[in-house]
């Protein structure tokens, strides 16, 4: 895999569909502006952005020099740099459900057919078949073109499988990228370089030294103005399907053969047909769900879910999820992986912990007894870290061991502006190499996992326990972990 590429780019068109939305402010120009200011986009790069509103390319830019300008720091802001990147951009006003309303995008793309083509849709899936079509029927789709989709690609398999049908009508699946953000993140690559570029990890990385494995995706914002489709999703679909499961594969998944996308890809599979069903009341024994109630940060109070405007009073979507899951293979069997996400949670953390077996016999008194013994932490949020936990014997005449840990803080390693996942990401759809983006068999073997979860839950009424946000979840997600005798990690 090109774990950092400096592979120089062919020109290219990129064309954002849903240019003006809250992504492509916050995440997407941005991204593509520190990709410029890298020097690593060709002068011929152009992006081509459309959107409802009726705008002209100057004013398309006016907008974006105020609104995108609050997402990059003062200290990471070229005012250059910003000026010249802003030429690469352009503005059409496309009805995506009108054939006659390509007009715009087909005379910009005009005598460009050699070149890179991507279109890129970050609008709502309801509009993906409209725009593919559309695409294709302004005869758009060169040899040369990729589609890239957000998620949520569905909302469980049958209806991914609708989906994917309908862009193979017009892409073959090389052309077809779906995101899922986290695999653009540093510490998730970085994962794969500690796991498969150092002698020391991969002999302990099975069942026979690992204890249990505890993913946690928790976040301190609420649903907010997303409530709309937050509600018709709630955070199985939102963060298990997709970011938790990716981060579970990688984890878990054997060495590749190679790098390449789908030697990595086929390893990922695996894990994800190696997961334990939950079906039925192993799936309610397994999982917990919760919804926060206003709760208290240190900066005020809020609100909680059902005060949300656009949520029903007796709505019954989860904003949090633990899981207990089991791979069945030879390296996994027994070790109990632990998933755990929600919104409105103490704080926005992103962290992996592997807890490793205790010696099999200590020859050395401990202060606290080996109660927790040897631990990998690696941090994707809120910072990019790896922790170990060791034993050492405690400074002084004693022979007393006693837990520190050796921390690698990338930000102090490298001291390098933390990058936005999409920078990775972007420049692969560009670039053509798919090795983190999601292959169509992927989408439905997660699907088809969580899918017999959300019917169990269905099935049964479970009801999500509520929490108070600001603290970690309902304290049925620690009853889940305390049956294997253990605990969530915090700190
Ligand atoms: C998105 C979810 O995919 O990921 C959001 O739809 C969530 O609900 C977001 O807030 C979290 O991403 P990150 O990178 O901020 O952890």
């Amino acid at each position: 895999m090109n774990l950092i590429s400096n592979e120089s780019l062919q020109p290219f068109d990129f064309i954002l569909f849903g240019g003006t939305g809250d992504l492509s402010i916050r995440k997407l120009i941005p991204a593509l502006y520190f990709r410029h200011c890298e020097k690593q986009l060709p002068d011929d790069g152009r992006i081509i952005a459309s959107g409802r509103t009726a705008m002209d390319t100057a004013e398309f830019r006016a907008k974006l020099d105020v609104e995108v300008r609050e997402h990059i720091s003062e200290q990471d802001f070229e005012e250059e740099a910003w000026q010249a990147f802003l030429e690469r951009i352009q503005y059409y006003a496309v009805d995506v459900n009108d054939v006659a309303a390509y007009q715009p995008l087909v005379d910009a793309l005009k005598g460009r057919e050699d070149h890179v083509r991507v279109f890129y849709l970050s609008v709502a899936p309801s509009l993906f078949t409209q725009i593919t079509n559309g695409v294709h029927e302004a005869g758009l789709i060169t040899a040369n073109s990729r589609v890239a989709l957000e998620k949520p690609l569905g909302r469980d398999e049958k209806s991914a499988e609708e989906i994917n049908d309908r862009l193979s009508d017009v892409f073959s699946e090389e052309q077809i990228y779906r995101i899922d953000h986290y695999l653009g993140k540093e510490t998730v690559q970085n994962l794969l370089a500690l796991r498969f570029g150092n002698a020391f990890f991969e002999p302990l990385w099975r069942a026979e030294h690992i204890s249990d494995v505890q993913i946690t995706i928790a976040e301190s914002l609420g649903v907010d103005s997303r409530g709309a489709f937050y509600d018709q999703t709630g955070a199985l679909r939102d963060m298990v399907q997709n970011h938790l499961l990716q981060l579970l594969v990688i984890l878990a998944m054997e060495p590749p053969v190679s790098m390449d996308p789908d030697a990595v890809r086929d390893e990922k599979i695996k894990v994800l047909r190696a997961l334990k069903p939950l079906t039925g009341i192993d799936a309610i024994e397994n999982s917990v769900r919760g919804q926060y109630k206003a709760g208290a940060y240190k900066d005020g109070p809020v609100p909680g879910y059902l005060d949300n405007a656009d949520i029903p009073d007796d709505s019954t979507t989860e904003t949090f999820v633990a899981l207990r899951a089991e791979i069945a293979s030879w390296r996994w069997a027994g070790v109990p992986f632990f998933l755990r996400t929600g919104k409105r949670l103490e704080s926005k953390t992103t962290e992996i912990v592997i807890n490793f077996k205790k010696i099999p016999h200590s020859i050395f008194p401990t202060a606290d007894g080996f109660s927790i013994p040897n631990q990998l932490i690696i941090r994707l949020q809120p910072e990019e870290s790896i922790r170990m936990r060791i034993y050492v014997k405690a400074w002084g005449d004693d022979i007393e061991l006693q837990p520190v840990h050796l921390n690698l803080d990338f930000n102090d390693v490298f001291q390098k502006r933390k990058m936005i996942a999409y920078e990775r990401l972007l420049l692969d759809i560009i670039r053509g190499n798919p090795t983190l983006f999601m292959r169509r068999d992927e989408v439905a073997a997660a699907w088809a996992w969580i899918d017999p979860i959300q019917e169990a839950w269905e099935q049964y009424q479970y009801s999500p326990k509520s929490y108070t946000a600001g603290t970690w979840g309902p304290g049925a997600a620690n009853a889940l972990i305390s049956k294997d005798g253990l605990r969530w990690h915090e700190d």
